[in-house]
């Protein structure tokens, strides 16, 4: 018996990652997938690969935002699950920190997670679906890095957000939750690995063996080791689940 079987879902950022992982759990357990991506040939290619449908989507417009929503209940027939996947990573020491920067990365990975949930909060309100909402949070929403203020503040925002839009909307049946992973191997911590050599002078890849034998479980995580909650979260099991954040970490913050 497949768990999402004759789902709609929208995952935002799921052209690579965890959010391409997502979506190929997701058609796993029977649903119909919608790769909304501001990187379209990457979101095609991998749409392609999966039998998923390809969205053009940049989180931080709100016009886009909507074509993306109205274009992908049109080829899902509804979107019955959403996830907030889309978002960037940035770091720098507090005194060279741009507002250039802060103000690029809260636009994506907080009112791009706040106007996307809305916009299909709209949606699943007007078609009277009782859908599910997950947002991607992370460790580093649960307290801060000396060298990623930006990014652990907005991580926390996702936090926050999920908590008062999950009390909001479960009136109407929506369950919104999320997700905090840890350290996750991938492209995304290529470019953390990055920003530590040059803050802290490590050689490229160090930070990441150490981050990865930092974790209690003994390594880095891996989006596969995501897709198993991400699954449970959008699937029936999971309706009287309210409003909350879940640590998928290998044992790095307990809450
Ligand atoms: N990788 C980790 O260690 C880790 C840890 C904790 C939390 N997370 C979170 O998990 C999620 C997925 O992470 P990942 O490692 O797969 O990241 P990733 O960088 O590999 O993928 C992010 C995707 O978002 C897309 N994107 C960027 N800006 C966009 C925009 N404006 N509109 C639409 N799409 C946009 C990118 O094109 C990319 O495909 C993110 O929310 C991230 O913050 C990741």
């Amino acid at each position: 018996m497949r768990r999402l079987e004759g789902k709609g879902a929208l995952i935002t950022g799921a052209a690579r990652g965890i959010g391409l992982a997502f979506a190929e759990a997701y058609m796993r357990e029977g649903a119909r997938v919608a790769i909304a991506d501001i990187d379209i040939a990457r979101a095609r290619e991998a749409a392609r690969q999966i039998g998923a449908v390809a969205i053009e989507m940049d989180v931080t417009r709100q016009d886009s935002i909507d074509a993306a929503v109205a274009e992908a209940a049109g080829a899902l027939g509804q979107i019955d699950i959403l996830i907030n996947n889309a978002a960037i990573f940035t770091a720098a020491p507090i005194v060279e920190i741009a507002r250039s920067d802060y103000d690029r990365v809260f636009a994506i990975n907080v009112a791009g997670t706040l106007f996307t949930m809305q916009a299909v909060a709209r949606h699943m309100i007007d078609r009277g679906i009782r859908g599910k909402i997950i947002n991607m949070a992370s460790q580093a929403g649960r307290r801060g890095e000396a060298l990623v203020a930006v990014y652990c503040a907005t991580k926390a925002a996702v936090i926050s957000l999920t908590q008062s839009a999950g009390l909001n909307l479960i009136a109407h049946g929506i369950n919104v939750n999320a997700i905090a992973p840890g350290v996750v191997d991938g492209e995304h911590w290529d470019g953390v690995d990055a920003f530590f050599a040059k803050y802290e002078g490590k050689a490229p890849g160090q930070k990441k063996r150490e981050v990865g034998a930092a974790v209690p479980y003994g390594r880095m995580g891996t989006a596969a080791d995501l897709t198993g909650m991400a699954v449970f979260l959008a699937s029936p099991e999971a309706d009287y689940i309210v409003a909350q954040t879940y640590n998928v970490d290998g044992g790095n913050w307990m809450s």
